[in-house]
C-alpha cells in the first residue's frame, strides 16, 4: 500500500502516530527500528507523541537494523550514537531492552547468528521501520542480496558509502563494511513501514513502483509482504504515475 502525504511533517506525524498505535495496543511490542536522515523527523514526532500520551515505553524491546563495522558507540556516526541522540536518551528507554548489531564483535557472525535467533526468541517483531537508500537497498542489504538472508555482515557499495559521506568529515572515513538483518528477517515482521521523503529519492521510488520483486531491488521483497506500507512524500512521488493516489500498488 502506497500512503502519499504532501509533506515531510505530515509523513513523519503518521508514522509516529501508527508506532505509538502499535505499542498502546501491545507495550511489549518489538520494534525494528532504522537510523537516517529520513528517521529524525520520525523519532522527533515520535518522542512528542509519547510525552503527548503519556504513552508507558517501559515494556517495549527494539532492534535497530544495522551498524557500522568498527565504529564504538561512543562514535558519533556510530548508529548506537544516533539513536541514544534521537530517541532512546529522550524516552530513558531501559538499556536491556534496546539492542543493535554489535560492529565491534571479534565473533561477528556468531553476533550476527545471535541477533537474528533473539528476534526470532522474543515471537518476532512486531512492526519494522525501514528507510531506502539510492540504490534501493533497505538496513544495509546492498542490491543483489538473497531475500533468504539473516543477519549478516556487508560491504557497502561505492553509492552507499558516497551517499553516507555527507554524515562524515571525509569521504575516507566512512566504513567499508557493515553489519545488517537480513531480509528474510526483515519480510517475517508482522507490519512494515517504509518512509521515504524527498525529491533525491523519485527516481528509486518509482523504480520499486514498476519493479517485480527481484533482488537486483533490495526494497522490492517488500511486494511479497502481507502488510507493508510505503509512506511517501509529495517529492519522493513525484514520477508516480498516478500522484496524489492513496491505494493498493498495481505495478510490480
Ligand atoms: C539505516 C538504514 C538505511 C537507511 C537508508 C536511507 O539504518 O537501514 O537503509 O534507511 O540508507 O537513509 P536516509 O534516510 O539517510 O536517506
Amino acid at each position: 500500500m502506497y500512503k502519499i502525504f504532501e509533506t515531510v511533517d505530515e509523513v513523519s506525524r503518521y508514522t509516529a502516530r501508527r508506532i505509538l498505535n502499535r505499542v498502546e495496543h501491545k507495550p511489549g511490542a518489538v520494534l525494528g527500528l532504522a537510523t537516517g536522515s529520513t528517521m529524525e523527523p520520525v523519532y522527533e514526532h515520535l518522542v512528542q507523541g509519547v510525552r503527548q500520551a503519556q504513552v508507558n515505553m517501559s515494556q517495549l524491546t527494539t532492534f535497530n537494523l544495522d551498524e557500522y563495522i568498527g565504529l564504538g558507540a561512543t562514535h558519533t556516526q556510530s548508529y548506537s550514537h544516533y539513536m541514544r541522540r534521537h530517541l532512546f536518551d529522550r524516552l530513558s528507554l531501559s538499556e536491556e531492552k534496546v539492542h543493535l548489531p554489535d560492529g565491534m564483535s571479534n565473533h561477528a557472525e556468531q553476533a550476527c547468528r545471535a541477533y537474528s535467533q533473539a528476534i526470532s526468541a522474543l515471537g518476532g517483531l512486531d512492526l519494522q521501520l525501514l528507510g531506502i537508500g539510492s540504490n534501493g537497498h533497505i538496513g544495509f542489504n546492498e542490491p543483489h542480496t538473497s531475500f533468504a538472508s539473516r543477519t549478516h555482515v556487508v560491504e557497502l557499495s561505492e553509492q552507499t558509502r558516497i551517499d553516507n559521506g555527507r554524515f562524515f568529515t571525509d569521504q575516507a572515513e566512512v566504513p567499508t563494511h557493515a553489519m545488517t538483518l537480513g531480509i528474510q528477517d526483515i519480510l517475517e515482521a508482522k507490519e512494515i513501514m517504509l518512509v521515504i521523503t524527498g525529491r533525491h529519492k523519485a527516481d528509486i521510488v518509482a523504480k520499486l513502483f514498476h519493479s517485480g520483486v527481484d533482488e537486483a531491488l533490495p526494497a522490492s521483497a517488500l511486494k511479497r509482504h502481507h502488510d507493508a506500507t510505503i509512506v511517501l512524500d509529495s517529492e519522493a512521488a513525484a514520477l508516480l504515475p498516478h500522484q496524489g493516489f492513496n491505494a493498493k500498488a498495481t505495478a510490480g
